[in-house]
């Protein structure tokens, strides 16, 4: 079997990875997988089943016996035990309890395999927080994307308003500081920029031209 090519997108909360990914896989025909989908479904099912956020061996247990398949028909939905789910996995509590659900080694661990089987299967753009730097350190390229923490509240805060949330920009840079600290203070897999990775500060790039410069990159 040929082996596939990866482009690993890693970064903090809200640097634009999924458009900007989306974009990359589209323009080079690959697929695209947004990692923080895995998280956000374990994090769902605690919220759902009302698990206690500091059961730690219930959340890895859960996330052990947790099927997730991708709704083909609709690429924002994912089948999460047999229930498709899309908005639920954005609203702020989930958002929230997915880097304390992510932030625990038994449910990284059930959650790498199911990412290596993409990564065997297709040529494929993934984004996330340890894709350059766990899941796919062969990868071809490897992008740390990120910008400014005022930039990336202030895209955030604009998504939250759009979605008719009523939520203030201090609370949203709260929470996206807050994010961020967990994600790269965690013991297991923490966000790192990745030795051999191309870092692009894009606060003041567009996403076509952040799209172009990672584009150039490959092709170099
Ligand atoms: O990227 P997104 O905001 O959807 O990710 C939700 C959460 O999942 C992040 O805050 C992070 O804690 C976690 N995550 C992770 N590793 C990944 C992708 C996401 O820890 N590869």
């Amino acid at each position: 079997m040929t082996k596939k090519n990866v482009i690993a997108i890693d970064g903090p909360v809200a640097a634009g990875k999924s458009i900007i990914g989306q974009y990359v896989a589209t323009r080079l025909g690959f697929r695209y997988f947004d990692t923080g989908v895995i998280y956000r479904s374990v994090a769902w099912i605690v919220h759902r089943q009302n698990i206690d956020e500091s059961d730690k061996l219930q959340i890895e247990l859960v996330a052990a016996q947790m099927s997730l398949d991708l709704d083909t028909s609709n690429t924002n939905a994912v089948i999460v035990n047999g229930v498709i789910v899309s908005d639920e996995l954005k609203t702020q509590e989930v958002t929230r309890l997915s880097s304390i659900v992510a932030a625990l080694p038994g449910v990284r661990n059930s959650m790498t395999s199911l990412q290596r089987n993409i990564i065997d299967r297709e040529d494929v753009v993934m984004v996330g927080r340890d894709i350059g730097s766990i899941i796919a350190p062969d990868a071809v390229l490897k992008i740390y994307l990120t910008a400014s923490v005022e930039s990336r509240a202030r895209r955030r805060f604009g998504d939250l308003s759009d979605q008719g949330l009523d939520i203030s920009f201090s609370q949203v840079l709260q929470e996206t500081i807050s994010r961020d600290e967990r994600d790269s203070s965690r013991t297991d897999s923490p966000l790192v920029i990745p030795h051999d990775a191309i870092s692009i500060d894009n606060s003041e790039m567009t996403i076509e031209e952040t799209v172009d410069v990672i584009l150039e990159h490959y092709r170099i």
